[in-house]
């Protein structure tokens, strides 16, 4: 009797474990779909300090949100009136500081990533960068063109200076950070203002919590400054300069 229990219980326990393991063996493959799928987001999620906001689940949902705000047509109001003047005085400050810096010339071409109605390159002529141009998914002429940062509508060396306060909406920072310093000219300067010590907004598509990750993304330039700022939430500048000879 004893002999027969104990072999009655080898396949209950052998299905208990296979059981228990389904879940196990469930969440391996899903992690590893997840790195065929889409590595380059995988590499993202895992630098440390920077992390990629889960919910879009397709680049076309992603845009679609990015859109919902752009296109309201009460916030394009705003921008259009009360908001215009206020920020251009703000964006004035920054590139007349750049300006004295060196960082940015009368005779740079320059472009502004994620531009919207295009205060930032009103304020980049006002300070005597007559070359400027903006970029966003929304044109706003003649301020600003229509164009993804993920795959800029720009040749390879096109610019000497960009500036982009929404590095927090890249859903692919490599990309963003790989298409500036292919459309950036050797020596180029590209200045972020990046949010490190408080969380962006929720259109934000990621969350940076030192600026250590973009040192890491721009690999083909050197490290100028990190200073704090106060600009519109966001609280550190971030200047590159890309190299001359790679
Ligand atoms: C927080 S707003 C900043 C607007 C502007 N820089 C300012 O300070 O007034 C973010 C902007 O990024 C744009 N944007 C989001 N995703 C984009 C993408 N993939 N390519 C280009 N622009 C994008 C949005 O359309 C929006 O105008």
């Amino acid at each position: 009797m004893k002999e027969t229990s104990s072999i009655a219980f080898v396949p209950i326990y052998f299905l208990l474990t296979l059981l228990l393991s389904i879940p196990f063996l469930l969440f391996l493959s899903y992690c590893s779909s997840i790195t065929t799928k889409n590595p380059e987001r995988f590499s993202s999620e895992t630098s440390l300090g920077l992390k990629i906001r889960p919910g879009y689940k397709t680049y076309e949902s992603y845009i679609q949100r990015q859109l919902n705000k752009t296109l309201n047509l009460k916030l394009r109001e705003i921008w259009r009136t009360r908001d215009w003047d206020r920020k251009i005085q703000v964006f004035t400050r920054f590139f007349g500081e750049l300006k004295q810096k060196k960082l940015l010339s009368n005779d740079s071409k320059a472009l502004s990533i994620g531009a919207r109605m295009g205060q930032e390159v009103e304020a980049l002529k006002r300070v005597g960068v007559s070359d400027s141009i903006g970029m966003d998914l929304v044109p706003s002429p003649p301020l600003v063109v229509e164009g993804d940062f993920h795959n800029q509508p720009f040749e390879d060396g096109t610019f000497d200076f960009e500036f982009s306060n929404v590095f927090d909406h890249a859903l692919y920072p490599e990309k963003f950070v790989g298409e500036i310093e292919r459309t950036m000219k050797p020596g180029g300067v590209c200045v972020l203002h990046v949010s490190v010590n408080k969380r962006a907004d929720k259109y934000s598509a990621n969350d940076l919590y030192s600026v250590e990750p973009l040192k890491k993304l721009f690999k083909r330039s050197n490290l100028v400054h990190v200073r704090t700022v106060d600009g519109f939430g966001l609280d550190t500048e971030v200047a590159f300069r890309k190299k001359k000879a790679i």
